[in-house]
């Protein structure tokens, strides 16, 4: 099931941080990090962001949590826990997240990414982010939304390029 982290979920959300993989937080962290308490009740709080988490069995586990940054370019993160991967578990968390975003009517949506990051740039590209900017280790991707991917289609079309 998915649906909105709530402060009740801080129990499950802390035991969720501890069994992250350590390569998979630095992928999505873009630094290796020390998960303390501390670091939890941040992530927890995101004032102001809206984060989605996957849960599984009687218990509740968490099995992914994504977030959307509600900065002035709004940006989505994700990270699915080990063992849970290749299920559809992030595509469905950030699909989620984009529909989120519609409904809050944000023009567009960014992710920031790794290049060396195979798994999301995938993910991202299969739910129609376009990657716009490749500085240096980073990938800038863009999902346009509403009336700008309105026009982005428009724009495709009259190149002729593919609108799938
Ligand atoms: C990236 C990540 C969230 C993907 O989560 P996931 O639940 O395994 O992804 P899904 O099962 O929903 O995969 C959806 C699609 O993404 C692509 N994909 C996912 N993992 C992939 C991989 N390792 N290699 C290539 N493509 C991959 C595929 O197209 C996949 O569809 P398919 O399984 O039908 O081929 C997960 O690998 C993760 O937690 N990585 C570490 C944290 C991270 O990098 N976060 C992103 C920071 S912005």
């Amino acid at each position: 099931m998915i649906r909105p982290l709530g402060a009740d979920d801080a129990p499950a959300y802390g035991e969720f941080c501890r069994a992250l993989d350590r390569e998979d937080l630095r992928l999505r962290l873009g630094r290796y990090v020390v998960v303390e308490d501390s670091c939890i009740r941040r992530m927890l709080a995101g004032e102001g962001d809206e984060v989605v988490l996957a849960e599984h069995g009687p218990e509740g586990e968490i099995v992914g949590v994504s977030r959307l940054v509600l900065a002035a370019e709004p940006e989505i993160a994700v990270i699915v826990r080990p063992g849970w991967k290749r299920r559809g578990i992030g595509a469905a968390l950030v699909e989620a997240l984009v529909a989120t975003a519609r409904a809050r009517r944000l023009p567009m949506l960014h992710a920031y990414v790794l290049a060396e990051n195979v798994a999301m740039l995938a993910l991202a590209r299969r739910l129609g982010f376009r990657a716009v900017q490749a500085a240096g280790t980073m990938v800038t991707l863009e999902l346009p939304l509403g009336a700008a991917a309105a026009r982005a289609g428009d724009a495709a079309l009259q190149s002729g390029g593919a609108t799938r």
